[in-house]
């Protein structure tokens, strides 16, 4: 029995960095689009990744699956962790607090995100063209825009706390002088991710994206 949780434990851990750490960094790079290039970069982003051959199988093992194991899992570690950090009021201990709450804030977010962009164009009510839009859309209410950019920067924390913890736990940060400069390195990513997706929320929220998004996915059909 213990084996066998040492075992889940450790895909676990190892599914939260390849491929969902991988994952989550694309998709913060496409999103970014949104600010950097506008709708026509942002379309043409949602094309690169629509035009790799086996999308479909792609999305099912590298992203549903492991999504699935270590999201559902990490919700069963999240509910048997002791939390002490009133009686423990250690830095590290207060990291795994907040590794545990970020992850069921990233899990609801997710499940949210998805229900609205992915799983709209299962049912076949949109197209992935038609994601600038329907991004502008949701964005542009303050209420959805603000319960975004939690998700974005719970989900940039939970990744960047989850590298740190994983070079530890996988014996590849040992001592203590290698684990400060890590905190340090995935401090940074944490500010710099969390940065770059909020920029990319505000990027959907442009008017642009009302109309030049249409004009984009309208010329995408007529030349596809
Ligand atoms: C974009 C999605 C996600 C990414 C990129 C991600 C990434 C990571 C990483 C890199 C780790 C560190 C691995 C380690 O502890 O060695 C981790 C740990 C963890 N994740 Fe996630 N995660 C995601 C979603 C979730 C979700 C939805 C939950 C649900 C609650 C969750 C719960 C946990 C928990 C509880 C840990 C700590 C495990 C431990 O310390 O033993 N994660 N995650």
């Amino acid at each position: 029995m213990k084996v066998n949780s040492y075992y889940s434990r450790k895909l676990h851990s190892l599914l939260g960095v390849i491929p969902l750490g991988a994952f989550l960094l694309e998709h913060m790079i496409t999103n970014y689009q949104a600010f950097n290039a506008g709708p026509e970069g942002f379309n043409s982003a949602v094309q690169f990744i629509q035009g790799l051959p086996l999308v479909l199988f792609l999305e099912i093992f590298l992203i549903w699956i492991p999504l699935l194991y270590h999201g559902v899992y990490g919700l069963y570690v999240a509910y048997q962790a002791r939390n002490n950090v009133t009686n423990f009021g250690y830095f590290r201990n207060h990291m795994f607090m907040w590794q545990r709450i970020t992850g069921v804030i990233t899990f609801v977010y997710i499940v949210w995100h998805f229900y609205d962009t992915r799983f709209q164009v299962t049912l076949g009510n949109v197209e992935h063209s038609d994601f600038g839009v329907l991004m502008h859309e949701l964005l542009s209410n303050p209420i959805y825009f603000t319960l975004y950019v939690i998700g974005a920067v719970a989900a940039s924390f939970h990744f960047s706390n989850g590298m740190w913890n994983f070079l530890v736990t996988w014996g590849i940060t040992v001592g203590p002088r290698a684990q400060r400069v890590s905190a340090y390195i995935w401090g940074g990513v944490f500010v710099i991710m969390s940065i770059m997706f909020v920029m990319a929320l505000a990027g959907f929220t442009d008017e642009s994206f009302a109309t030049e998004a249409v004009n984009t996915a309208a010329t995408v059909t007529k030349i596809g």
